[in-house]
């Protein structure tokens, strides 16, 4: 679709404390109905004034994105919670979700909740009856949400269908021209999105989108932790109901890269033995060949670009360089990519999830 040509505005501002001054050109814009993006501990995210349909369709335009999935609120206070939520079913539900907001939140971590009618536009919930709310653990965010003084409607700041920008720069290579600014305050944390979950009751969560607060945290702050289908590890049956997806996002075909990508799990010595074998193959064919790898086994790999994703011994090093390597494989022009696969422990579970989706799950067992 063509949109309006916008100018791009760059705002650099120190990320770990950004200052009032630095930050109210940016906190302006938004305030007059502009569409900014900014870092926050998950991703970079593109905020509008959630309250104000003509923001956010600011979003949806420079995204491309489906109109039917709807976004997430950021707040910087738990005071901007009451503005946008009604109270939960039951108080036993009520107490899970302040017990998980005390131990989780500033995180990523995001709730869907029952919304207060006109409270946000109904953009921004796709018009449904719940809206997903988070607060972020980003010191520029919470200052910039503070400094507008409006909720934050704020999808991650890519190209629908293109993988989570965790750099300023990502952001600029898909959005210049079509947002009104720019943050720049370095590097995204988790390098994952948030954690979206919906209380079920008072003692269980249901998981809507695997992310940076992973099951076993949640379980251990006393939650029993449900899947919706597609957010359940691939390798549990837990897969709690077959259904649509509650998280409209989920059905979506995500952070792929250009390049036909496939997940190869295994022994890591048959996956190093198969994928070998298909590189030569398609060089064969003329094709430029790519292997995101870990530390551990990327010397066995020849390929036209071997990206080591990080090691298996910390997987929040991958988590955290993920999107930058699919990135780097579309720099590289590469037309064939095979990843090796991680246990679905912790945050493993989250960057299988997405590994999965950047593969359109085409996963293969040698
Ligand atoms: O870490 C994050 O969450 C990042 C940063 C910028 O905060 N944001 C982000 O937003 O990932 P987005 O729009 O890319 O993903 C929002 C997810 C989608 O899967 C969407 O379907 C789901 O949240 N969602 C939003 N509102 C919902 C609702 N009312 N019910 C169910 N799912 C909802
Ligand atoms: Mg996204």
């Amino acid at each position: 679709m063509k949109i309006p040509v916008r100018n791009t505005t760059n705002w650099h501002v120190d990320s770990h404390s950004p200052d009032r001054e630095q930050l109210k050109p940016a906190a302006e814009r938004l305030k007059s109905g502009g569409t900014v993006a900014f870092p926050t501990e998950t991703v970079y995210g593109l905020g509008a004034d959630a309250r104000r349909t003509e923001a956010v369709e600011r979003i949806f335009e420079a995204k491309g994105r489906p109109s039917d999935n709807p976004l997430i609120v950021h707040i910087a206070d738990r005071a901007q919670l009451a503005e946008l939520t009604e109270p939960l079913a039951t108080e036993a539900a009520a107490q899970l979700a302040g017990r998980l907001m005390d131990r989780f939140w500033p995180g990523p971590l995001t709730f869907v909740l029952p919304v207060k009618p006109g409270a946000v536009s109904p953009r921004v919930t796709a018009g449904l009856d719940t809206v997903a709310v988070r607060m972020p653990a980003h010191p520029v965010a919470l200052a910039l949400i503070a400094a507008s003084g409006c909720p934050l409607a704020a999808p991650s700041a890519n190209r629908s269908g293109r993988p989570s920008p965790t750099l300023a720069s990502h952001v600029r290579d898909d959005l210049d021209g079509r947002i009104d600014g720019i943050v720049d305050g370095g590097a995204a944390g988790v390098g994952l999105e948030s954690t979206v979950v919906e209380i079920v009751d008072g003692g269980t969560v249901r998981m809507l989108r695997p992310g940076g607060v992973t099951a076993e945290a949640l379980r251990e702050a006393g939650a029993e932790v449900v899947y919706d289908a597609v957010a359940a590890p691939e390798s549990s049956s837990n897969a709690a109901d077959a259904q649509a997806p509650r998280s409209p996002g989920m059905k979506y075909a995500h952070y792929a890269p250009q390049g036909l990508m496939q997940l190869v799990k295994g022994d890591a010595e048959a996956v190093s033995a198969w994928i070998g074998a298909q590189v030569r193959e398609a060089r064969k064919n003329g094709e430029r060949t790519g292997v995101l790898a870990f530390a551990e086994h990327a010397a066995r790999y020849d390929a036209d670009c071997v990206l080591v994703v990080g090691s298996l011994a910390r997987l929040d090093s991958v988590a955290h360089g993920l999107y930058a390597s699919l990135r780097e494989f579309d720099a590289q022009g590469i037309q064939r990519i095979w990843a090796e696969t991680c246990p679905e422990q912790g945050i493993g579970h989250a960057l299988m999830n997405r590994l999965a989706k950047a593969a359109g799950h085409a996963v293969i067992e040698v």
